[in-house]
């Protein structure tokens, strides 16, 4: 796994919003993977930034969300199909036709998460999947157990993940305890994994991630197996890795091609 530590989240956004321009200049019909929560927020604004500014193109682009809360519908405040739409969607050239969430209204959810498994292979599928960390190593809403060879399906929440995300609802009672995520076997097909994670409280996850075993108690940890995976993270999110000066001195002695 590459570990990108910078100073800031918005220096570590700034990279990341590279990555992905540059994957979308290289490939106008990149498959994108995205992901919600107040992670990610700085790269969306960045990229709408380089559309507006720099004529970054998504006419073409396709993507799918990692998740999505069973009950609420697209136009619920709290609903991740809202949220894409207010941060990305709505500010970006992107073809409606050409964005994928979960629905969390379908009556048949196993048949669901079958159609959206099929509508990614379909797709050719996930060039460049973005992700954030739970605080409890969760991709997606892969919670701790999650099979690491799962597929699109129905999860219950932790009480933790309920908690975290509770600030986001008027009561922790009002979030949903049901989701539909993307499995870690689907997010672990991408062809290139970026993840960003910010924050102290994301340290101790983001050292799991990257350091410590394999398991399914940490699902992110299954992305030690990926291939091609990047981790960002500012200063406060490297706080308990062990290695933390090597990823620096691997960053700083990049060949000047590989940089991002
Ligand atoms: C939710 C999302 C995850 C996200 C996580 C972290 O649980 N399903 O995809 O990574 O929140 O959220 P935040 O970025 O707000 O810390």
């Amino acid at each position: 796994m590459e570990v990108i530590i910078q100073p800031t989240a918005d220096a570590a956004s700034h990279v990341a919003a590279r990555i992905f321009a540059r994957q979308i200049r290289t490939k106008p019909t990149s498959v994108l993977g995205l992901a919600t929560g107040s992670t990610p927020l700085g790269l969306y604004r960045e990229l709408v930034s380089m559309h507006e500014r720099a004529a970054l193109d998504f006419a073409k682009v396709t993507t799918f969300n990692l998740d999505e809360y069973v009950g609420l519908g697209p136009d619920h405040p709290q609903s991740y199909a809202h949220f894409m739409r207010e941060h990305l969607f709505s500010k970006i050239n992107i073809a409606p036709s050409g964005t994928r969430i979960p629905d969390g209204l379908t009556r048949d959810i196993a048949a669901h998460c079958a159609d959206y498994e099929q509508a990614i292979r379909d797709a050719g599928g996930i060039d460049l999947q973005l992700l954030g960390l739970g605080t409890d190593g969760h991709i997606g809403f892969n919670e701790p157990s999650s099979s690491l060879g799962s597929r699109t399906r129905l999860k219950t929440l932790t009480e933790r993940t309920i908690a975290d995300n509770a600030r986001f609802f008027s009561s922790p009672s009002e979030v949903p305890r049901h989701v539909i995520t993307m499995g870690v076997g689907t997010i672990m097909e991408a062809r290139h994994c970026v993840v960003l994670a910010f924050g102290e409280k994301k340290a101790g996850a983001v050292a799991a991630t990257v350091e410590g075993p394999v398991t399914a108690s940490v699902p992110s940890s299954a992305l030690q197996l990926h291939a091609r995976c990047t981790l960002i993270i500012d200063e406060g999110a490297a706080g308990a890795l062990e290695r933390a000066d090597y990823y620096r001195w691997v960053y700083n002695n990049k060949p000047e091609w590989q940089r991002a």
